[in-house]
C-alpha cells in the first residue's frame, strides 16, 4: 500500500501555535493528537512549539499532562503512530506550554509568547487558532489587535472556526470586525468538512480525469444527490443546537462547500484565490429558493440499532415547543450554462438510519432506448457515487448485460476504496492545521464566501417555516421523499457491506 501523504510537500517555517480555549473539547478531542500526529509521523516535531491560553489557573505541568492523556485516549485503537521517540509525554514537555490569561491578560499573553519565542528561537512567526466559543471570536481578535499581536517580526495568522455568524448580518460584522485588526490573507476560516480527503478529492476527480469532466455538465447529468446523515441525536449541545438547527449548522456550511465544489468551474490556476473564486461564482448562480424546494423536519421518538431513542423534544436543554429543525431536505438550481435545468438535492439530518455522507450523480438516460425489449427490472443507469465518509471512495454503476435467456440488463459497479489503496486517512484536522502552518488557504473560506452563503439561506431562516416530524431512525419526514417525486429513485446512498442501517 502506499502511505498517505500529506498534500502539499514544503518545509514549515518555525513557529508558535498559540491556541486560545485550550483547556476546551476541540483542543484535547481534535487538535491535540492531530498535532500530535503532524508532529511524530509527519515529521514537524522540531517545527513548532504549542503555547494553550484560557483563563483557568493552571500551569505548565498541569495541562502539559491534559494533553498527553488527550493524545493517548485519542490514539486509543487508532493506527499506530510510526516514530517511538519520544512519544506523546516527551513531545509535550518539551514543545507544548500553558499562559493562563489570569495572568496579566493579553498583554502578559505577549510577553510570554516573545519569552518564548527568544528561548526556542521561532523566528516570531504566529498562528492565532480560537478553539472559543464564537460570542469570544470579536472581544479576542479586538484584544489582540489592541495589544499589537496582530502583526509581528514574522508572519501571523488567525484562525477561527464555524460557526462564522448566526446569519448574514451577524456574519458581516464579524467579517469587519476581523478585519480591523487582521488582513483577509491571516484569516483561515475552518469548515472542517473541506479537511476532508475525499472533499479535497472532489477537484482532483472532476480536474484530472478530463473522462469525467467532459461529461459534467447539463447534457449528461439529469441530477445531483448531497446526502450527510447522522445517527447520533444533538446529545448534551442543546444550548447550541436549538438556536441554530440544521440550516446553520450544517446546511449553509458543509452542504453548500460540497455543493460549490461538485458544480464550480475549472479554475485558472490550482491556488487558493482562483478556486474560491469559482466557488463564489456558484454561490451568486443559485436561484432564490421557493418554499415549494425545502423541507425541513424534527426527530421524534424511534427505533436506532434496536434500542428506543428519545426525540428531539424530549432530549435534556430543549424547549418543550421547540420548532428548531434537526433535518432538512432542499432542491437548488445554479442558474450557469453549465448546470441550467439540473436541480442539486441537498439532505441532512440528525438520527437518520446511519452515518454517512455520499454524494450521487445520475446521468441521463440514452437518447434512443435500444434495449426496451430487456428484462430492465435490475437496471438503474449510470450513477456515480461518491463515498465521502466513511468507506471513502466511489462506485460509478454501468449496465451490463447478464448472460441469460431471455436476455436481461443489470446494473453493476466499477468500485474505488481509498483505503484499500492507501490505507488510513489524514485526518481532517491534520490537513487543515497543516496547510495553515504552511500558509495555503485553499481549504479555507473566504469571507465573500461566507456572506454569499448566508445571503442565500437568509429568506429560508426569516420564513418561521416549521419541521415536519419523522421518527429516529429514518430518512426524515415522508415531505422530503416527495420532493424527488420526479426523480426515478428517489433519494439514493450506497450502503456498502459495512453499513449497518438499523431500518
Ligand atoms: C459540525 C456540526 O460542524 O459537524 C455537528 O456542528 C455535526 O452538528 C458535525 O455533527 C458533523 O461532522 P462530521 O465530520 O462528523 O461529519
Amino acid at each position: 500500500m502506499d502511505p498517505v501523504a500529506m498534500p502539499g510537500d514544503q518545509a514549515v517555517d518555525r513557529h508558535l501555535l498559540v491556541v486560545f480555549g485550550a483547556t476546551g473539547d476541540l483542543f484535547s478531542q481534535k487538535l491535540a493528537p492531530a498535532l500530535y500526529h503532524l508532529a511524530r509521523h509527519f515529521r514537524l516535531g522540531g517545527t513548532f512549539h504549542v503555547l494553550g491560553v484560557s483563563r483557568s489557573p493552571i500551569d505548565d505541568k498541569t495541562f502539559q499532562a491534559r494533553t498527553r492523556e488527550a493524545i493517548e485516549q485519542a490514539s486509543l485503537g487508532q493506527m499506530p503512530i510510526t516514530m517511538t521517540e519520544p512519544g506523546p509525554s516527551g513531545w509535550c514537555d518539551r514543545m507544548v506550554h500553558y499562559h493562563s490569561l489570569t495572568t496579566g491578560g493579553l498583554p502578559g499573553l505577549k510577553e510570554r509568547i516573545e519569552a518564548l519565542e527568544q528561548e526556542h528561537g521561532l523566528d516570531g512567526n504566529r498562528v492565532f487558532y480560537l478553539a472559543l466559543p464564537p460570542a469570544a471570536f470579536g472581544p479576542t481578535v479586538q484584544g489582540l489587535g489592541a495589544v499589537g499581536l496582530s502583526h509581528s517580526p514574522g508572519w501571523t495568522r488567525l484562525v477561527v472556526e464555524k460557526p462564522f455568524g448566526v446569519d448574514l448580518e451577524s456574519a458581516m460584522t464579524l467579517n469587519s470586525t476581523l478585519h480591523e485588526s487582521f488582513d483577509e490573507s491571516q484569516i483561515y476560516r475552518i469548515d472542517h468538512y473541506l479537511g476532508k480527503a475525499t472533499v479535497q478529492n472532489l477537484l482532483v476527480f472532476r480536474f484530472a480525469n478530463p473522462l469525467f469532466e467532459s461529461v459534467w455538465n447539463r447534457d449528461r447529468i439529469s441530477s445531483v444527490q448531497i446526502t450527510v446523515a447522522e445517527d447520533k441525536g444533538i446529545g448534551a449541545r442543546a444550548g447550541y443546537y436549538d438556536r441554530s438547527g440544521a440550516v446553520r449548522d450544517m446546511v449553509q456550511n458543509h452542504l453548500t462547500q460540497v455543493l460549490s465544489l461538485v458544480a464550480m468551474e475549472p479554475p485558472v490556476s490550482f491556488g487558493a484565490e482562483a478556486i474560491r473564486d469559482e466557488k463564489v461564482k456558484v454561490l451568486q448562480s443559485i436561484r432564490p429558493l421557493t418554499p415549494d424546494d425545502v423541507v425541513l423536519g424534527q426527530y421524534t421518538s424511534g427505533l436506532l440499532e434496536g434500542r428506543n431513542v428519545p426525540g428531539y423534544l424530549e432530549e435534556p436543554g430543549v424547549a418543550k415547543d421547540s420548532t428548531t429543525a434537526s433535518f432538512a431536505a432542499l432542491r437548488v438550481f445554479v442558474d450557469s450554462w453549465r448546470w441550467q435545468g439540473v436541480p442539486f438535492y441537498l439532505r441532512t439530518g440528525k438520527r437518520m438510519p446511519t452515518r454517512l455522507t455520499q454524494i450521487a450523480v445520475r446521468f441521463r438516460e440514452p437518447p434512443v432506448p435500444l434495449f426496451e425489449s430487456f428484462d430492465r427490472s435490475r437496471h438503474k443507469g449510470n450513477v456515480l457515487f461518491v463515498r465521502l465518509q466513511p468507506h471513502e471512495g466511489f462506485d460509478l454503476l454501468f449496465d451490463v448485460q447478464v448472460p441469460s435467456d431471455p436476455p436481461e440488463l443489470a446494473t453493476k459497479p466499477l468500485s474505488f476504496a481509498y483505503e484499500e489503496a492507501f490505507g488510513e486517512l489524514p485526518d481532517a484536522y491534520e490537513t487543515l492545521l497543516y496547510d495553515i502552518m504552511n500558509g495555503d488557504r485553499t481549504l479555507f473560506v473566504r469571507s465573500d464566501e461566507v456572506e454569499q452563503a448566508w445571503r442565500l439561506y437568509q429568506p429560508l431562516l426569516r420564513s418561521g417555516f416549521r419541521p415536519a416530524p419523522y421518527p429516529a431512525g429514518t430518512w426524515g419526514p415522508q415531505e422530503a421523499e416527495e420532493l424527488l417525486s420526479g426523480e426515478p429513485d428517489g433519494w439514493m446512498v450506497r450502503l456498502t457491506d459495512l453499513d449497518q442501517p438499523a431500518t
